[in-house]
């Protein structure tokens, strides 16, 4: 392993703001976040720069990224703490163990921004977005809690919007913009960024699980 992919490792088992899924505490979420916080979680959050910026935006709300990726996990987290935002944390865990981590009912958004398409067909059960975790998802938000995708793959659009129909949830909302004609307050990633400024069509998607 590169040194510094090495460094980075180590200093993120010593950061405060970081836990990891395979040797935490089993109280970790409600020593973040208490037992009422607000919580909105972004799935395969990569650098965190949605997490970030939901925090920056409301300091009043809990906001966790979850990767099982490390050393991305670790631009995230250091970002949070050389901003100083208290409200942000990072768990290093595959998706797929999300509900030994947090509690049922405590979560109050679902962000899935730019999810990798896993195109192929015996790729799709990997899919943030397909049927099993979907079912994973659902216990674990609030009454009212919503799962907000975000993608420039209209063909994982409508296998998501197939997969939440399978589970019983049902579409709220959505929007289909183009550079120049999207919501100046969303948060953008680098992701969307890049995509954006190669045309593409940006998908939008609101979801509950209910
Ligand atoms: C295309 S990147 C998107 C990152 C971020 N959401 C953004 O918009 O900048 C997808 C991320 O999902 C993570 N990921 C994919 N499947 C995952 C899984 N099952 N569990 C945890 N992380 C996962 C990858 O490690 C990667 O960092």
């Amino acid at each position: 392993m590169a040194r510094q992919k090495q460094l980075r490792f180590a200093a993120l088992q010593t950061m405060d703001n970081v836990v990891d899924g395979r040797r935490c505490r089993p109280d970790w979420f409600e020593q973040a976040f208490g037992l009422e916080q607000a919580v909105v979680i972004e799935l395969g959050c990569g650098r965190g720069e949605h997490t970030l910026a939901q925090a920056r935006r409301r300091p009043d709300r809990g906001c966790l990224g979850v990767d099982r990726n490390g050393a991305r996990l670790w631009k995230g987290a250091t970002a949070a703490l050389d901003d100083g935002l208290t409200n942000a944390f990072f768990l290093r865990s595959a998706v797929e163990h999300l509900d030994s981590h947090i509690p049922p009912g405590r979560v109050d958004e679902i962000w899935i921004p730019f999810p990798d398409p896993l195109p192929k067909t015996r790729q799709a059960r990997h899919r943030l977005v397909s049927r099993p975790f979907l079912e994973r998802y659902r216990p674990l938000l609030r009454s009212g809690g919503a799962v907000h995708l975000k993608t420039d793959d209209v063909d994982l659009v409508d296998f998501a919007e197939r997969a939440v129909r399978t589970v019983g949830g049902r579409l709220l909302g959505g929007a289909d913009t183009r550079a120049g004609d999207e919501d100046e307050t969303s948060v953008q990633t680098a992701y969307e960024k890049r995509y954006r400024g190669k045309g593409r069509t940006i998908y939008e998607r609101q979801f509950c699980l209910v």
